[in-house]
């Protein structure tokens, strides 16, 4: 039973899948951090692995970049594979330099310059969110962690490049403080088809100064966010 984007056999993913952008850092998490991982699905490289962590049965997947790419795979992960539980881990670009390089941010709301939502909710304004349980199960993972996280809305852009001159102001005022490329159709694509899902990211440039982590900082970096995704994935 595959789908047009997943090779993987009925049953063979976790109920829960970490989900960065990138295939191969879904390749090293598995590595790195599951016990028995097997490779489900391979369809345009985009890889995805079965293993366990700490004894409880976890999957990791790349959802490529943009909303487009993310509700693709989120929506089969979901529909076909019976997949409950979404936790999208990525990077983002802060809108002001008060949010700093390395920072954790777990989005809360995602507001979008994209037309998905409208497309779904008969042109309105559909308020796409982190489902609560899994937010606070992340919130509360920081905490016992001594990790500092910020939790608030983030923007979901389609364009990586040239975003409107104005618009880090208007998303500063709005308390909109970083920008992304996904969660507004993970979100949404959750909603839509009864899963659950949240989004943690790790502030990997500041937009105004072009200011960007090293490749060191961006190995600690991750590893914080993924110590804090393992844990409340499991949780
Ligand atoms: N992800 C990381 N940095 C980003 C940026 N500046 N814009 C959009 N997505 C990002």
């Amino acid at each position: 039973m595959a789908t047009p984007h997943i090779n993987a056999q009925p049953g063979d993913f976790a109920e829960t899948v970490l989900m960065p952008g990138d295939p191969l850092r879904a390749k090293m998490i598995a590595e790195t951090f599951l016990e028995d991982a097997k490779l489900v699905t391979t369809v345009r490289n985009v890889f995805g692995y079965t293993g366990t962590y700490q004894g409880k049965r976890l999957s990791v997947m790349a959802h490529g970049m943009g909303i487009p790419s993310a509700s693709i795979y989120t929506t089969e992960l979901i529909k076909d594979y019976g997949v409950k539980n979404i936790i999208r881990i990525g990077s983002c670009g802060a809108v002001t330099p008060d949010i700093k390089l390395r920072e954790l941010f777990v989005a809360m709301g995602a507001s979008t310059d994209s037309k998905v939502n409208r497309m779904r909710f008969n042109d309105h304004d559909y308020a796409a969110i982190a489902d609560y349980g899994l937010l606070r199960a992340v919130v509360d993972t920081a905490a016992e962690q001594g990790k500092p996280v910020t939790v608030g809305n983030v923007f979901s852009a389609d364009l990586f490049y040239g975003v409107q001159p104005n618009m880090l102001e208007v998303l500063d005022k709005m308390q909109v403080k970083v920008i992304e490329m996904e969660l507004a159709g993970i979100y949404s694509v959750a909603a839509q088809y009864g899963a659950r899902a949240v989004g943690i990211l790790t502030v990997s440039d500041i937009i105004p100064t072009g200011e960007a982590t090293s490749a060191e900082e961006r190995q600690t970096t991750f590893r914080d966010m993924m110590e804090v995704a393992l844990a409340a994935a499991i949780k």
